[in-house]
């Protein structure tokens, strides 16, 4: 069989889907189940439809759009990632794994390829922590990862719950009919760019992940006490902010400390109430993101961090709470799928890097109801989350065609 990738279509495809943002471009920014990702998913169905594909939805959202293979019954193959994008965010998160495996279903059409098993590209809700708290809500879902009852009870940055937002959006039926049984997928592949800069330093153009990192969250509130910025005096002060800048940085010195360069942890949200200028700060909301390649190392950072927060309260006489929203484990692909993609790149001749992967995907959840595997592409300086992530032509294309080798293979 012999493949082509039609890269001039996909890119422009790229581009186009990159316009349905709520942020001037070049930048991206998709929440799920804003007007904009409800246009871009329609936008992205009648590409599916376009290349024959039967489409299904799921009540959390999920979208699969299923090509059936001459064995229907059998355990499909599964290939996708997801199109929510983070404010301030670029156009190739997510979405070279949602393209990409559209254009790899083509190739494999235009090949003449007929698969057994049917392949499946699944779009998934909220891959992206930012309206929920919690990332990978739908893939987490679809895993049984996250219970229905304690998907129905988050609330989005605006304190709406997430069943009328979901239901706003045009999604109903019941959470529990989410979950997948763990024989639907003989086997699950992710395409994404790798948002590190492995690839690009050691001109290696191809990854192929080994295992996930485990990543954890916190939400932490600091409670102090407010006041007039001239009138209290400084050793009168409970200031949340300045005992929230204490716990930054013995956050950021948790990872630091822990002997381990694969150990990161970030602050990504600080609120500070009642924001002015001439006002003490009463109250102070954090996020925590701390993440490992190795559990019981993430976890160590994590109770350094409860340390911290004890020590910091109690100095400097404030409340600090913190819930943990997320503690998951980190995945471990599967050798079926690391060889079905290892396979393609030799036979293309092109090297290919080993490697972990740091950012947290649907693969991590997907990795627990089916053998999972992904395949990383290199991003210009290792940036994303950014407007100015950016992947070359010719990589995206190069990822494609080994996805659709490997989606072959594996449908056999
Ligand atoms: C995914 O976007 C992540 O934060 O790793
Ligand atoms: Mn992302
Ligand atoms: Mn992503």
């Amino acid at each position: 069989m012999n493949l082509s990738v039609d890269q001039d279509k996909l890119l422009a495809e790229i581009e186009e889907l990159a316009c349905i943002s709520e942020a001037e471009a070049p930048i991206v920014t998709r929440v799920v189940f804003t007007a904009k990702d409800l246009e871009a998913r329609g936008w992205l169905l009648a590409r599916c439809e376009d290349a024959g594909l039967t489409i299904r939805r799921d009540p959390i959202g999920n979208m699969f759009a299923r090509w059936a293979g001459s064995d229907p019954e059998a355990p499909a193959v599964g290939t996708g990632s997801h199109i929510d994008a983070i404010p301030n965010a670029g156009k190739y998160d997510g979405v070279v794994g949602v393209l990409g495996g559209l254009e790899a279903i083509r190739a494999l059409q235009r090949g003449g390829f007929r698969p057994k098993r049917s392949i499946e590209l699944l779009i998934f809700t909220a891959e992206e922590p930012t309206r929920f708290g919690v990332g990978c809500l739908g893939s987490r879902l679809l895993s049984g990862a996250l219970s229905p009852e304690a998907a129905a009870k988050l609330t989005d940055s605006d304190g709406r719950n997430a069943e009328k937002v979901r239901g706003k959006a045009g999604f109903s039926g019941e959470l529990r009919d989410v979950k997948l049984p763990s024989d639907h997928y003989r086997a699950f592949v992710e395409l994404h760019i790798e948002q590190g800069p492995l690839l690009e330093q050691q001109k290696i153009p191809l990854g192929i992940v080994t295992r996930i990192a485990a990543p954890a969250s916190l939400r932490m509130v600091v409670e102090g006490t407010g006041g007039h910025a001239g009138g209290v005096l400084m050793p009168d002060r409970r200031d949340a902010l300045c005992a929230a800048a204490e716990v930054i940085l013995a956050i950021e010195n948790a990872a630091r400390a822990s002997g381990a360069i694969d150990t990161v942890a970030t602050v990504g949200v600080c609120e500070v109430f009642p924001g002015a200028v001439n006002s003490i700060p009463s109250r102070v909301r954090l996020t925590v993101d701390v993440r490992d390649t190795d559990l019981a190392r993430r976890d160590n950072a994590m109770h350094a961090i409860d340390d911290a927060m004890r020590r910091v309260a109690e100095k400097r006489q404030v409340s600090i709470h913190s819930e943990l929203v997320n503690a998951d484990a980190p995945a471990d692909c599967a050798a079926s799928v690391v060889g079905a993609l290892s396979d393609a790149c030799r036979k293309h001749a092109w090297p290919f890097l080993s490697m972990v992967s740091r950012a947290y995907h649907d693969s991590l959840f997907m990795s627990r109801i089916a053998p999972t595997g992904m395949l990383f592409i290199p991003c210009r300086g290792g940036v994303s989350h950014r407007p100015d992530e950016y992947a070359a032509p010719e990589d995206i294309a190069r990822g494609t065609l080994v996805l659709a080798e490997a989606l072959a293979s594996l449908s056999q």
